[in-house]
């Protein structure tokens, strides 16, 4: 990643009390929280490179034990977001969100997403889905957290730019969102988002992993 928001995500990073658990190596391994909280590294241990076909191919195999997991959490964007547009190549690697390969799918509204930096404002209803998935190098291969947002209302909220983030985690459950349950939980989401105020809260894709249109 060689876009200029990496030293502020950096120095948030640092400074943020963000949950172990959303970067905990196996933290969704054995699917419980607290087993997660008692995690201490950041990141995955020994994350894998993979190539991007091969990163594909993993993806390929774990789709839909995600999609029916991510199901069980009743989020509406949750059931849906596998057929929206996905705007990235390949699977890649994601350092704010664990070092776990991610995803990074637009629903119909956010379609301006496909401009990147020039898509400006999306509108009320946009929606953007990151879901996400771990590979060490010892093999061992886990769905990961799935990470929403959603343009809410003018008003909703004026530090997350009126969006609404939720995590849902890997077994489905529900974990919290902007304004409702466990709005506490995913304010980490808004700090760190934040930094990219300019450009409506976002920070898109990596260059290299840009689908193109
Ligand atoms: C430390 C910084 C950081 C934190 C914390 C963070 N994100 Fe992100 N987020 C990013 C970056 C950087 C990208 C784009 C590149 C990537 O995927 O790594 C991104 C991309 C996204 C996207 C795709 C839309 C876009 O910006 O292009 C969604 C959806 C998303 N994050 C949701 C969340 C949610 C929900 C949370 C909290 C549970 C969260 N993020 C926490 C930095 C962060």
């Amino acid at each position: 990643m060689t876009w200029s928001y990496l030293p502020a995500i950096r120095r948030i990073l640092a400074s943020l009390a963000i949950p172990s658990l959303m970067f905990s190596p196996v933290a969704f391994a054995g699917q419980t929280a607290q087993r997660a909280e008692t995690q201490e590294h950041f990141v995955a241990p020994n994350p894998a490179e993979l190539a991007g076909d091969t990163a594909e191919e993993v993806y390929a195999g774990l789709m839909k034990t995600m999609a029916d997991a991510y199901r069980l959490s009743d989020k509406v964007h949750a059931k849906t977001y596998q057929a929206w547009e996905r705007y990235n190549s390949s699977p890649y690697r994601s350092a704010t969100h664990g070092q776990r390969f991610v995803n990074n799918y637009a629903n119909k509204t956010a379609k301006a997403y496909s401009r990147y930096e020039a898509a400006g404002q999306l509108p009320v209803g946009s929606a953007l889905a990151k879901d996400s998935f771990t590979v060490t190098n010892s093999g061992g291969i886990n769905p990961g957290p799935l990470f929403l947002m959603e343009k809410m209302a003018p008003g909703f909220n004026s530090e997350s730019g009126d969006w609404r983030y939720t995590m849902i985690m890997p077994d489905g459950s529900f974990y919290g969102e902007t304004n409702g349950e466990g709005s506490k939980q995913v304010e980490f989401c808004i700090s760190c988002h934040r930094a990219a105020a300019k450009n409506d809260h976002l920070f898109f894709i990596p260059k290299t992993y840009r689908r193109s249109f």
